[in-house]
């Protein structure tokens, strides 16, 4: 039986991978308005990863017999300056992200869950990934610009990006 404080701690985390997916969504909005394909088909990709992020833990609950809780999803930032300001955004998101399971970790050992700690282990490295996504893109706009043709490039190979569904080691996706 998964310890109620680390019961708590992953609905939490459930609740935070769904408002990553509308996080994102905005984006996709934001991008959408201006035209921009690739950017916004690269954060529908992001979307989709975290509506996976969201399934691994809705499941891994599931499966270990916890109660699930579904709260409201806050509503996110919908107003951008910039391609790059976006990109600031979704990197402070995902360090947020990152300190989160990183917490959720904390609360494992301490209630010495193994169980938990394996199941975590994936999002760990997860995190480690997104992160140096975002950073690459970010840093990218740094160098190129918000506009002319340095941005339509990017666009283009953001238009690129690929969606893999997660496995997560343990859990299934379908839901
Ligand atoms: Fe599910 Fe991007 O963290």
């Amino acid at each position: 039986m998964i310890h109620e404080k680390m019961q708590e701690a992953l609905n939490q985390q459930l609740n935070k991978e769904f408002y990553s997916a509308y996080f994102y969504l905005g984006m996709v909005d934001y991008f959408s308005h201006l035209d921009l394909e690739g950017f916004a088909h690269y954060f529908r990709v992001q979307v989709q990863e975290e509506r996976d992020h969201a399934l691994g833990f809705f499941n891994y609950l599931l499966k270990t017999g916890c109660p699930v809780q579904l709260p409201s999803i806050a509503q996110p930032p919908q107003n951008f300056n910039s391609p790059l300001n976006v990109f600031e955004l979704a990197l402070h998101h995902e360090e947020f992200v990152t300190q989160s399971i990183y917490s959720l970790m904390d609360v494992a050992q301490e209630v010495r869950d193994h169980q938990t700690q394996v199941f975590l282990q994936w999002y760990i490295t997860e995190q480690s990934e997104e992160e140096d996504n975002m950073t690459r893109v970010y840093n990218r706009l740094k160098l190129a610009g918000n506009e002319g043709s340095g941005l339509f490039m990017i666009d283009n190979e953001l238009a690129q990006r690929l969606y893999t569904p997660a496995v997560i080691p343990g859990v299934t996706l379908i839901i």
